[in-house]
């Protein structure tokens, strides 16, 4: 479980996390542990998706992945684990967070992993292999499988503080358009980068013959795509209604732009 959560990975969800509750003004000490919690369910999804009955990749954040490391079933049982462990963060006996919030906060994570997000894509990841979907179909697919939780991500930082209605719905927009942006640019990334830079096996999703942004509309279209959904995301943000949206900007920026 250490190896697969304490070293490498950019952060990306515990940082929205912490951004949308700056934005809203929210508890940070709730902040802090929705962070973790995300992170921890990110880690767990990596652990399993990497192994031999996935996507059969043997480098994860420049090491060798928890299965290569530690055999198959003790990578399994430590997803399982880090999967119990967030929610146990998400619910300490005392912490000062309102029974509310812990509730909100499980709630969102738990719809965001499981079959209508993460765990759900990833099913779908696995039976489009060797099919081409459409747009539509793709497009539903990365929701699921990264957009859930990057969304939630934004989502649980909101609930940590009491945003208005109208500031919810921006920053739904927000989540929604920058997780599927993420994964636009992973499916980029995949093609363009290197497996030192990304530390994880470049070129994998053609050699598995995965539908992917870059499958269906080629690498530049695929880049423009990004381009367009980091405005839509800048574009949500304006309708928030906050003062203080300058870290989520900033992350969304990067997601675009990121080089790994
Ligand atoms: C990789 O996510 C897996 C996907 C959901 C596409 P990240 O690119 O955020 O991986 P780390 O956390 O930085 O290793
Ligand atoms: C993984 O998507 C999404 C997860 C839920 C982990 P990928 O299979 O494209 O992620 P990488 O490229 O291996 O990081
Ligand atoms: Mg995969
Ligand atoms: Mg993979
Ligand atoms: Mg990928």
């Amino acid at each position: 479980m250490r190896y697969a959560v304490l070293d490498g990975g950019k952060r990306l969800r515990p940082l929205l996390v912490m951004a949308a509750c700056e934005a809203v003004d929210g508890n940070e000490a709730a902040a802090l542990r929705a962070a973790c919690a995300v992170e921890l369910i990110h880690a767990y999804s990596l652990v399993h998706d990497d192994m031999p009955c996935m996507d059969n990749d043997v480098l994860r954040r420049g090491k060798p992945t928890v299965h290569v490391a530690f055999g198959e079933a003790r990578a399994l049982l430590a997803g399982d684990a880090l999967q119990a462990l967030a929610f146990e963060l998400l619910a300490p006996a005392d912490a000062g967070i309102s029974d509310r919030t812990q509730a909100s906060l499980c709630r969102l994570l738990a719809q965001a992993a499981g079959g209508s997000g993460m765990a759900g894509g990833q099913a779908i990841d696995l039976a489009a292999v060797g099919k081409s979907l459409s747009e539509a179909e793709l497009r539903h697919m990365h929701r699921l499988k990264t957009g859930a939780l990057l969304q939630a991500s934004v989502m649980m930082g909101a609930a940590c503080g009491e945003p208005g209605a109208q500031a919810l719905a921006g920053l739904e927009g927000y989540g929604r358009a920058l997780g599927l942006a993420f994964q636009v640019v992973d499916d980029i990334l995949d093609v363009t980068a290197d497996s030192a830079t990304l530390g994880k096996t470049a070129g994998k999703d053609a050699a598995q013959d995965k539908p992917t942004y870059v499958s269906l509309l080629g690498l530049e279209r695929a880049g423009a795509h990004a381009l367009e959904l980091l405005d839509e995301a800048r574009a949500a943000l304006g309708t928030t209604g906050l003062a203080d949206t300058r870290a989520l900007r900033e992350l969304a920026e990067m997601v675009v732009h990121r080089e790994n």
